[in-house]
Formats: C-alpha cells, structure tokens, sequence
C-alpha cells in the first residue's frame, strides 16, 4: 500500500524536477582516499566562545538570563541566550586539524559516540586509544522511539547518531554509565538518586541525509532533491512528504544554482561518502537500520541538522540546529529575531554553518520556574511556554508519542499541566530530557512530555535513578557497537 503511494509520488517528482541544475558530465574529481589509520583525536570545546562567553558559562549567569520573561509566540528572544547558542555552534562546526581519510574534521565530528565508550569499556581501553576505524561517520540503526516512521527515506535517508565531548565520555567510560547493573545499584526504593556530569560536558545528534542514486532529480548526474520542513503545518506528519522541497546541485557552475529552489551542495555541510561509510551504510541493515538506498563512496552526506546540550546549568542548555533556505528568515521553530545573532559573533561562522537556524530552549516556562519545589498552578504562575525542536526529530512528533503525559500530572499536580502542549512542535527539549530516569525495568512508552513544567522532585522520579537528562544512557537506548566493518 505504502509501497505503491511511493512509486506514484515518485514519478510525479521526477516529473516535476526535470527542470533542475543542468547536466554535467563533469565528474567529482575529490578521490576518496583508503581508510587510514583513523587515529584522530577528539578536540575539545575552546575556552572562549565567538560571542565571547567563557565556556562553560557559570550556571548563575546564565540563570540571571531566564529570570525575565522572554518568548514571543513561544519562542526565545533573549539576546544572551541566543548569542550562546550561537557561540556553541560555531565552536562545533569550526573545522580542526584533525583528519580522517584526507578530510579535515570539525570539531563536533571528533568527538565519541556511546558506541566509542562502550567498546573502550569492553576492550579495556583509554578512550584515546581507541582505532576508530569506522570513522567520524559510524551509522547505526535507526532511533526508534518517536521515529518509527521517519521521514521519507526516499527523499534521503535520515541517519542520526549521539555525540559526547571528550570529558563527557571519559565521565560516562569512568562512571560504567552504560552498565545497566551498575544503574540499578543507584536504585533505592522512596528515593531519587541521579547522575551527575561536570559543567563543560556536552551531548550531541546530528542527524545527516545520505544523498544516494534514489534522491537523483531524473535526468542528472550532479542533483539531488529532498523535502525540507514548511513550518507548523508539517508539524506531526511522519510518514508523509514535507510540502517544500529543495534540489542540491554538485556542480557550481550550473546556472540553475541561482533558481530559488536550488542550491550549491557548498551551502551545506557535507562530505563525500567514503568506501567505508558507504559499506556500513549499505550492511548495517542487517542490524536493522532499514535504509532502502544503496550508497557508494562519493555520494554525498549532508548535515541536516544537530541537537546540542550542555552542562553548564544543573538542567543543561538546549539548542538545536537545521538547515534551512531561508538563513536570515527561518520559520518556526526558529525566527529572524533568533537568525539575528548570528552577525554578532567575533568569529564569523563558515559559510556553510550560516545557512542554519537555531531553535533554543534554556528553560521550559519563561520565565523559568525553580530547579525543585512543590507543585506550581502553571495558569496561574505567570509563565509562558518555551517551544524549542528540531524540526526534522521532534517536528514529526504526533500526540501519540506523548500518549501518558496528563497521567504525570494527577493529585496534587493536576494544575500543573499545561493543556495545549500535547505534540511535537508543542515540545521543549528539557521537559521530555527531565525525563531521562530508571526504575531497573523496561522503558516506559508513556514517559515522553511535550512543553510541561517538571519539577526535579516530582514524586514520580522516586525509587528511579535520574539520568542526568541524558536519554542515551537508558539501557537499550543504545544500540551496541556496529559489527559491520569493511
Ligand atoms: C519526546 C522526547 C524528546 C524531546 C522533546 C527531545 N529529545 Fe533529545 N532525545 C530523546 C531520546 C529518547 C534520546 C535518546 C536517543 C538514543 O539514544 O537513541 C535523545 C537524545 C538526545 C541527545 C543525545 C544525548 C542524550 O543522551 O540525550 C541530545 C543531545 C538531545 N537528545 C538533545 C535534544 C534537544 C536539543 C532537544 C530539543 C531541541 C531534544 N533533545 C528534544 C528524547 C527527546
């Protein structure tokens, strides 16, 4: 059924995109190199952001900027919060001297992956020592939860992944984070126990489209299409096409580049698939990633998007990134307010990281209500929502992802509910992180919240171990090391 939907969309597209960058039987000329010895090092954060916070910032700070209130429609406006995060993304975005296969890596792209510390955990190795041969780029099943029907994987498989900084690795390596029985030994019944990072560790998930043969506009060998986020009315659609859609065009000296729907592949960040990835890629179905395309070295791997947090308050910093048309004037989740920060770094940032938006997130209600503390009547408190969402991750979010939440708020924390935030783009980072515990059973589907208030103490957290916002660490949230390399 789905299927054949599928094959009619598809020809109805190619039809449409005849009319794209023009053909060019000019090859990529950038080989791909044989995979070396992949011995690059994780670089960490700078000291010193580019809107010129210390980084970390002190968590008094950045408390001092959610006292006032500062959504509009929503959405965050503060300057100093959004300047941050900006800081943050060009910091991780910068390219380092590190290399892997020929090509300089950024910074974000040298750090670990759960898979890293669970395979330094089991072969008794330092971090740093560890060959990380499957690259930069390790694809991994599929998130599940909330995803089961991701985006149109004909328009360009997502493939996401988590990132830890440095630190946050060795902490989550040090501390047996991912052991399970370890977890469940921080379990004591009437109590809530949590976990605990340091101020300068980070969590990533930046999430790619793999460009393959399947997302060629008919009739060329350098365009590519796929479907980008149109705003709220895409909001809760998983398994249907986003009404906008944009070609990406290899070849800079096509005239279609300045057609307002086609873009230089060099307003991305991206690389070529190398061998290896592409190997991966292509065998980890077997593990159940489910990609349909089949890739091959030189396809592109453009940078959709990336979920960023910090640890620099007790309840973390939430931002999140996209690439969007519109730079200067993104829609919702993002804004021009929000687009605006991004003249006020010292450091501008390279021409591919400016082509994103930025959706943020440092507290659930605006202005922010207490880190603990008794139930709060949230009608009544004076607060405003704060949506912050990656479109391409939480954006597709109906309300069945969020099937339990009014359950939370029950006896003395009924008043606490705040009724219209029931889906995705209704959802904060913090409120469904808050979340992040464990009893020492299995996950339970209903512990998703979209935008609520949610107290560090609230009485369902007892007898849990609280994961210190950290979903990642859930046992079985994380699929196990790839056993799929070339
Ligand atoms: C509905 C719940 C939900 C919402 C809303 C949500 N996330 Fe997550 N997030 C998760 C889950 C579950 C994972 C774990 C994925 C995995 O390990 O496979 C995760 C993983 C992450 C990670 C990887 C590290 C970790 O352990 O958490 C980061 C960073 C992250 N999310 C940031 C964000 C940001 C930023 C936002 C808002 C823009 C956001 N998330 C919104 C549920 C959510």
């Amino acid at each position: 059924m789905k299927q054949k939907y599928l094959v009619v969309l598809m020809a109805i597209l190619y039809i449409a995109l005849i009319q794209s960058c023009k053909d060019s039987s000019q090859t990529n000329d950038d080989t791909v190199e044989s995979d070396g010895e992949a011995m690059f090092k994780a670089v960490e954060m700078p000291s010193i952001l580019a809107n010129g916070d210390p980084f970390p910032t002190d968590s008094n700070t950045i408390n001092g900027w959610l006292k006032e209130k500062s959504v509009v429609d929503g959405l965050e406006t503060d300057p100093n919060v959004i300047g941050h995060a900006w800081g943050l993304w060009q910091a991780l975005t910068e390219l380092t001297d590190q290399t892997y296969q020929g090509r300089n890596l950024r910074r974000y792209e040298t750090w670990y992956t759960p898979q890293d510390v669970m395979k330094a955990s089991s072969e008794n190795s330092t971090l740093s020592d560890l060959k990380r041969t499957d690259g930069s780029l390790q694809f991994r099943p599929k998130f599940s939860i909330g995803h089961d029907a991701e985006l149109e994987p004909t328009a360009g498989d997502i493939s996401g992944k988590v990132k830890y900084s440095p630190g946050m690795a060795q902490r989550a390596l040090e501390g047996n984070y991912f052991d399970s029985t370890f977890l469940k030994s921080k379990i004591v019944e009437g109590q809530i126990n949590s976990l605990r990072f340091n101020p300068e560790d980070v969590m990533l998930k930046p999430i790619y489209r793999v460009l393959t043969d399947l997302n060629k506009v008919e009739g060329k060998d350098d365009t590519y299409y796929f479907h980008i986020w149109g705003g709220k009315q895409d909001g809760g659609k998983p398994d249907s096409l986003f009404s906008n859609k944009v070609n990406v065009c290899t070849n800079n000296a096509s005239p279609d580049i300045d057609n307002s729907s086609t873009f230089s592949i060099d307003a991305f960040i991206y690389h070529k698939m190398s061998a290896a990835e592409a190997y991966t890629y292509n065998n980890s179905t077997k593990e159940g990633n489910e990609f349909v395309d089949t890739a091959k070295a030189g396809d592109p791997v453009i940078l959709l998007g990336m979920h960023v947090s910090t640890r620099e308050t007790q309840r973390w910093t939430w931002q999140s990134f996209y690439w969007t048309e519109s730079p200067d004037n993104p829609i919702f989740p993002s804004s021009t307010v929000i687009a605006a920060g991004r003249n006020t770094l010292s450091k501008p940032l390279e021409s591919p990281a400016n082509h994103y938006a930025a959706s943020v997130g440092y507290s659930m209600m605006s202005p922010a209500l207490p880190y603990e503390g008794p139930p709060i009547d949230i009608m009544n408190a004076g607060v405003s929502p704060v949506y912050a969402l990656n479109p391409y991750i939480e954006g597709t979010f109906g309300t069945d992802v969020f099937p339990d939440q009014a359950t939370y708020f029950s006896g003395a924390y009924a008043e606490q509910f705040y009724k219209a935030n029931i889906d995705g783009i209704t959802s904060n980072c913090m409120s469904c992180h808050s979340q992040a515990a464990y009893d020492g059973s299995g996950f339970n589907e209903g512990s998703f919240l979209a935008d609520q208030y949610v107290n560090r103490n609230a009485p369902w957290f007892e007898g849990m171990v609280q994961l210190d916002f950290a979903w990642s660490l859930f046992p079985g949230f994380e699929p196990p090391p790839s056993k799929v390399t070339e």
